[in-house]
């Protein structure tokens, strides 16, 4: 899919053409849904996209966007419905540009969650983002419960990238219980993915959990010319150009990056990326987890970052899951201690892009949750000279 559209979009200078050749491939993999398919790219009967309104040079942005995650129906997230033939409407939000359309009631519908399941086909298409009704929108909801202002192009970034939990929804689970005490009710909590919106938000946005008596980094600002998701990534391709950091960086490589003159992973060096530091105590913090599950919890446990629910049960500790009929065993031994550091622990890695969106907050969550869980495993925590 991805591959066909490249060239279509390098060949069209005027999007009605590009509509009618994307729907006629649509046509062919519709074949196989069970409902009545609906155009994968919806556009309006009139408005920014109206024939005489676009300039030639839109094949530019086409051809950016053909080329983006954003395009790309085969993906994981635009497809995983592709069987079940519909998007339940609390994932067609982000899965779907008809469901965030519904969602923010720019469809004509009123806002909120869509009526019914979504048809499956949609990506994030150009009317997700090109919406007249989008620049009346002035705030977002995020997970923690937060109306998060926006201006302009960044609320259709901030419904999509926000993360589906965040350290209230861990609280929820996790408050009055034994903090010790293996729950069979508790069961992992997961962030989601791609959560730049969250993250960037810091502690404001309170999307990490964070300990009761701790003080965490707000949103990162940057720097005022970067400070907002279209002032680093190409709204089209989604790249970051290096030449925009170069400016006030010495390098354009993201994971080389730093300004901190402390090491935050102990190792004295202060010459690698910020990224280092995060990727070193995130290292740290996922061996610990191991270590606790087993002592204190008293099940080994094992990681599969490819695998739902990601946490396995591994009683005989031999590096694999456990199976039942076949079947890998999810870890059930969760107590409150455990969830908050592993839900810290995946959501700083559900952000790839964390050390630049706000490497601060990551390092202090990753801090914070190494700390706790090394109180009842005896870890010498002083000894390891990280720094908060
Ligand atoms: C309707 C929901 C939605 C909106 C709106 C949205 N995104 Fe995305 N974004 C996604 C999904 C889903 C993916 C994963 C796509 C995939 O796996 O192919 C993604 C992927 C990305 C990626 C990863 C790069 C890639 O090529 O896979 C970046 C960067 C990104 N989005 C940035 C943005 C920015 C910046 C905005 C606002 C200008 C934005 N997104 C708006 C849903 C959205
Ligand atoms: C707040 C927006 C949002 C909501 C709501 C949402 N997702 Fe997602 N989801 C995303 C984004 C953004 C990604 C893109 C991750 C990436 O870059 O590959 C994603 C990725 C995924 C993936 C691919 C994961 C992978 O490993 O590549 C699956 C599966 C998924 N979501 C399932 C769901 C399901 C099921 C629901 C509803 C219960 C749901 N999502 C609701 C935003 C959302
Ligand atoms: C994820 C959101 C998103 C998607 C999807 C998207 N755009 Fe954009 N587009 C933007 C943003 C944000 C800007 C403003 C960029 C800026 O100001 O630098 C923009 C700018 C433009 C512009 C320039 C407008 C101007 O006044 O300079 C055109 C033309 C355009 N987009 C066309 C398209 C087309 C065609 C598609 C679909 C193939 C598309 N866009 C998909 C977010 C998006
Ligand atoms: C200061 C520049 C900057 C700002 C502002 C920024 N990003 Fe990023 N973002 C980056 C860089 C650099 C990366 C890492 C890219 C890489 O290593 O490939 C990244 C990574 C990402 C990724 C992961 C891409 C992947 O490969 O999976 C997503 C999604 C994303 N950003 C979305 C956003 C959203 C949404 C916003 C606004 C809330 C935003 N970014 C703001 C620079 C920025
Ligand atoms: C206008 C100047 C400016 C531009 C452009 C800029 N940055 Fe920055 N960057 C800063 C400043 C200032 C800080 C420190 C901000 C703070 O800690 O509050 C920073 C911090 C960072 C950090 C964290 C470093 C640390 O040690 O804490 C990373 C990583 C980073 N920038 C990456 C990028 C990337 C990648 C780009 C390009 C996409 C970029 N920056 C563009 C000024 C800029």
């Amino acid at each position: 899919m991805r591959r066909l559209l490249i060239p279509i979009a390098a060949l069209c200078v005027a999007l009605p053409a590009i509509v009618a050749l994307l729907q006629d491939t649509r046509e062919g993999a519709a074949q196989t849904a069970t409902e009545a398919p609906a155009p994968i790219y919806v556009m309006p009967k009139s408005g920014p996209f109206a024939p005489e309104q676009i300039a030639i040079p839109q094949s530019e942005y086409i051809a950016a966007w053909a080329r983006s995650g954003h395009s790309d129906a085969s993906s994981v997230s635009f497809s995983y419905w592709n069987q079940a033939g519909s998007i339940p409407p609390v994932c067609a939000v982000c899965h779907s540009g008809m469901g965030f359309r519904s969602f923010h009631g720019l469809d004509g519908s009123a806002p909120g969650l869509p009526a019914k399941p979504v048809p499956v086909g949609g990506v994030v298409d150009c009317e997700t983002c090109h919406n007249a009704g989008l620049a009346a929108i002035t705030t977002i909801a995020m997970p923690n419960g937060i109306s998060h202002p926006v201006s302009g192009g960044e609320a259709s970034c901030m419904t999509c990238h926000q993360g589906r939990a965040a350290g209230a929804t861990v609280s929820r689970a996790t408050d009055g219980k034994g903090e010790d005490v293996p729950d069979p009710t508790l069961s992992f909590i997961n962030p989601h993915y791609s959560t730049a919106a969250a993250t960037s938000l810091g502690g404001y946005g309170g999307m990490g959990y964070q300990y009761p008596g701790k003080q965490y980094s707000g949103r990162f600002l940057h720097a005022r010319p970067v400070s907002n998701c279209a002032s680093c990534h190409d709204p089209h391709s989604l790249a970051v150009a290096e030449q925009t950091c170069l400016t006030c960086h010495q390098s354009g490589n993201a994971e080389e990056i730093r300004i901190s003159r402390i090491s935050f992973d102990g190792s004295g060096d202060t010459n690698k990326g910020i990224r280092a530091d995060i990727d070193a105590n995130a290292r740290r913090l996922g061996a610990i987890l191991g270590e606790y599950a087993a002592k204190v919890a008293g099940v080994p446990m094992f990681y599969d970052g490819s695998r739902h629910p990601y946490f396995f049960a591994d009683a005989n500790g031999d590096g694999v899951a456990d199976l039942i009929d076949g079947k890998p065993v999810a870890f059930a031994a969760w107590t409150p201690r455990m969830l908050k550091a592993a839900y810290n622990w995946k959501f700083v890695a559900s952000d790839p892009g964390i050390h630049v969106h706000n490497p601060h907050y990551a390092l202090e969550l990753i801090y914070d949750s190494l700390q706790d869980l090394a109180g009842p495993l005896g870890t010498d925590f002083a000894g390891l000279n990280l720094v908060r």
